[in-house]
């Protein structure tokens, strides 16, 4: 992910225009890749290039045209336009101060995110990337992915199997307006109507695993669990992903799978009154590792930011009485600095996810990238 700062210059439309023209990898050719993964192995690289709000004034949009171009039409929203620097108290953190140094000191403009499942093949392509970018950028700041696969799936840094849980875009003949609509934004800066982007929400998230392990650990002591068990009840799942209870209506008091539970909290299945309750999240998160540090780096596409993404982790994660009172904030993500109710005893297992940095982006059409001028 090479996340990028703009040099202030005339010609930063073309500039554009050419570097996704090199790098953005089309829906058609998504497909084909897809297919290609689906019966065996895909080597070719995969690329797609975002904007923040930044981005856009520095492409010399004015105000009221990028007011008009994302505004949602039944939500006066302005999170994208705002910028997650107004809004990252959303990730539960107390304190800006905790943000790595460039997330702290630097708002992003853009990024182009890179993957191959071959790293020689994707280092290379970086190289290229990153002198394209240098030649109009006067920061670029690289973050490195690498999945953790066992047997083929995806786990992450604490141990556990992820990408499981995901909703279904329906495409094609099948297609119903209603699942596009939690997805896809008309891109009303591209030359025609029938263009569409997402809103992408980008978080760098730390993860102290000991931390987490001597938490699980601790929980476990207190109600005679197992340490593996105590992090089961505090995900959701046990480390092979298999779910405490698939269907939440058969746990209605939450005995089995806590209320605080991280995929309890983020998908809770029904409210307090039994009503079907659902806020799709098009998430993906992919584990980094550095000398000393390790964690996430979550992207999550909608159609809204603060209706999706913004509702959930306001009023479901860090909402320490939803979906009942006295459950406690998110036992993995929420807002630390409360106690969780954990059959009948109140403990607070500690916050071990640490929000670094991020921003708002919007994914445009490939067609916006092309009709740029200059
Ligand atoms: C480092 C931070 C995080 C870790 C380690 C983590 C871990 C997990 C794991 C292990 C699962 C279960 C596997 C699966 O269903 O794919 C899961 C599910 C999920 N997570 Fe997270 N997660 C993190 C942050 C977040 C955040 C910030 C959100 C906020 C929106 C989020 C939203 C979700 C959703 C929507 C699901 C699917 C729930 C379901 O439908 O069952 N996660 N996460």
């Amino acid at each position: 992910m090479l996340l990028f700062v703009f040099e202030n210059r005339a010609d930063l439309r073309a500039k554009l225009r050419n570097l996704a023209s090199a790098f953005v990898t089309s829906a058609a050719k998504q497909q084909q890749q897809q297919s290609a993964l689906a019966t065996g192995a895909c080597n070719e690289m995969f690329g797609n290039l975002a904007l923040s709000a930044a981005g856009y004034r520095k492409l010399a949009w004015s105000e009221d045209a990028l007011k008009s171009a994302f505004t949602h039409i039944h939500y006066n929203e302005t999170w994208f336009l705002d910028g997650m620097r107004a809004r990252y108290r959303v990730w539960g953190e107390p304190e800006q101060a905790r943000l790595e140094d460039f997330y702290q000191t630097t708002t992003v403009d853009g990024y182009l995110l890179l993957a191959c499942a071959d790293r020689d093949i994707l280092d290379q392509a970086t190289t290229v990337a990153k002198n394209a970018l240098g030649a109009f950028c006067r920061q670029v700041h690289e973050e490195r992915g690498q999945l953790i696969k066992r047997n083929g799936e995806e786990y992450e840094p604490f141990g556990f199997r992820d990408a499981i849980a995901k909703p279904t875009v329906i495409t094609g003949a099948n297609r119903t307006p209603h699942e596009a609509r939690t997805l896809l934004f008309r891109d009303r800066l591209a030359p025609s109507n029938n263009c569409f982007g997402t809103f992408v929400v980008y978080g760098k998230l730390e993860q102290d695993v000991s931390g987490f392990w001597q938490a699980a650990g601790d929980l476990g002591t207190k109600l005679g669990w197992s340490a593996n068990y105590a992090a089961a009840r505090i995900i959701g799942r046990d480390e092979n992903g298999t779910a405490l209870v698939n269907d939440f209506s058969q746990d209605p008091q939450g005995t089995v799978c806590p209320f605080q539970a991280h995929i309890r909290k983020v998908n809770p299945q029904f409210s307090s009154a039994g009503h079907p309750i659902v806020v799709p999240l098009y998430r993906r998160g992919t584990p980094y590792q550095t000398d000393n540090t390790t964690g996430l780096l979550f992207l999550s596409m909608q159609e809204n930011i603060g209706v999706q993404f913004g509702r959930l982790m306001r009023t479901w994660v860090n909402s320490a009485d939803f979906p009942v009172s006295g459950t406690g904030t998110d036992s993995l993500v929420g807002r630390p600095g409360g106690v969780q109710n954990w059959d009948g005893i109140l403990h607070d297992v500690g916050r071990h996810v640490t929000f670094r940095g991020g921003e708002f982006f919007f994914l445009p059409s490939l067609a916006f990238f092309h009709s740029l001028d200059g």
